[in-house]
């Protein structure tokens, strides 16, 4: 609701305020203040406020105008409906306490602190740098900041470490048929997907350097060119960019471009470590319990809550893999309970209940070191096909079991490229692709 102070509007501008929606009361409930006059109100009121000038405004008289507060000047119009709808809409955004994201858990100070940085970031289309250790949520920040920037696009992921070197590029910007062995037809690229909407690079870090150079261009002048063709195409994306190293300790070392960081970092969030928001450990333990039945439906048994005894220990716990890893802590101890409603100490893994992080070489290993070694000392190595069998082979059986579903998939190859919150599937798509499945 708007008040009005000063001159009479004429009914032709009220007809156009009713018919915008714009409900002009009392200065008590007014979100905002209007007035309207030749000169600017003698007292500048305490709600934000913009004066509508009635007749041209020298900039002398602007600049005092918003130098005592006011939000902006207007000089009166037909457009006056129209102008003010929008300022009363950029208010609202200013006025309104940084929203709690869907599925966002997070209460402490840090944590606040990060929300509150995001919501401000959404209202720009500069590129953001998250950071952030392993686990913290980047992905879901990503997904916020997208899902709050009101742009219209899509959001769209890639694994800068998860797509191959020889095939990001393609995988970014595109390409026309016969660019390359095995370009049978043309391409748009993840950019051109991300159109109106917004590109996602996650693990930047990871990025090869010759891409580098390409991204640079792409990010200062926003212009797409396939792989093959000599066009450049304008595209309107945002960008959203995450690693969890540290990038200004890269670029002296040479490893990544000095200009691209810049470009990257205008505006930086550092996602805190759980073990440095641990207030929030009960409510996100929690949510992911609940978040966990939502997921298995069919689960046998159900547990409630989880005891003040196995919380205490949680909290003492390092968590070097953040949130993530109690996701994973909680998610295996849920699978494996078949009786009471309490998720228990005994319950949780031995080395949760030690707080010792698990080591984790531990992983069993799929590697024949032997088998490896002939064939080096027969000269019959050849590391990239090695590695494509792998990948074929793990994508055959996870999809296999998933009946085709890449994100799924995704999920059973742990989480291919970690992207997994805001396209579990987009990396194994590109497998696909790169491997002709
Ligand atoms: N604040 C949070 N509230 C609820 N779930 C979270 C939060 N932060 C992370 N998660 C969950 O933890 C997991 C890892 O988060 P993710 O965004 O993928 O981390 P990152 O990208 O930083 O490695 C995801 O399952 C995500 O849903
Ligand atoms: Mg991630």
């Amino acid at each position: 609701m708007i008040h009005l102070a000063g001159t009479p509007l004429s009914p032709a501008v009220r007809k156009s305020l009713a018919a915008a929606r714009i409900k002009i009361g009392d200065v008590a409930r007014a979100s905002l203040h209007v007035h309207v006059g030749a000169r600017p109100p003698a007292r500048a009121p305490k709600a934000p406020w913009i004066w509508v000038a009635t007749k041209a405004v020298e900039p002398e008289q602007a600049s005092a105008v918003v130098l005592a507060g006011a939000y902006d000047v207007i000089v009166l119009g037909a457009d006056l409906a129209e102008t003010l709808a929008r300022r009363i809409a950029e208010l609202r955004i200013r006025i309104e306490p940084a929203s709690q994201p869907v599925g966002f858990v997070g209460k402490s100070a840090a944590a606040r602190r990060m929300l509150a940085e995001l919501d401000r970031a959404a209202q720009t289309s500069m590129a953001v740098l998250l950071t952030g250790e392993t686990g913290t949520g980047k992905d879901l920040a990503a997904r916020h900041l997208h899902a709050r920037s009101g742009r219209k696009g899509a959001l769209v992921p890639i694994n800068c470490a998860a797509v191959p070197n020889e095939l990001i590029e393609s995988e970014l910007f595109g390409y026309v048929r016969g660019a390359f062995s095995g370009a049978v037809a043309n391409y748009d690229g993840q950019f051109t997907a991300a159109a109106g909407g917004t590109v996602f690079l996650d693990e930047v870090d990871d990025t090869p350097k010759t891409l580098q150079i390409k991204l640079l261009r792409v990010l200062e002048d926003h212009v797409i060119s396939r792989l093959g063709e000599n066009v450049w195409r304008q595209v309107d994306f945002r960008l959203i960019a995450a690693t969890n190293r540290d990038l200004r300790d890269l670029v002296r070392r040479g490893e990544f471009g000095a200009d691209l960081y810049q470009r990257l970092a205008i505006v930086q969030i550092e996602m805190p470590p759980l073990r440095d928001r641990i207030d929030d450990l009960p409510e996100l333990a929690a949510h992911l319990i609940a978040r966990f039945y939502r997921e298995e439906p069919t689960s046998p048994h159900r547990v409630a809550r989880i005891s003040h005894t196995a919380l205490g220990v949680l909290a003492r716990y390092p968590w070097p893999g953040n949130v993530r890893e109690l996701r994973n802590v909680l998610f295996q101890s849920l699978v494996k309970k078949r009786s009471g409603d309490e998720l228990l100490l005994s319950d949780l893994p031995s080395h949760v209940v030690r707080g010792q992080p698990s080591d984790p070489q531990d992983r069993p290993t799929v590697v024949d070191r032997a088998a490896l070694a002939r064939m080096i000392d027969e000269g019959r190595m050849n590391l990239r096909a090695v590695r494509d069998d792998l990948e074929r082979a793990s994508l055959e059986l996870a999809l296999a079991r998933t009946g085709g579903s890449p994100a799924r998939a995704a999920r059973l190859l742990g989480e291919v490229g970690r992207g997994a919150s805001t396209d579990p599937g987009g990396t194994v798509r590109a497998m696909m692709r790169r491997l002709g499945l």
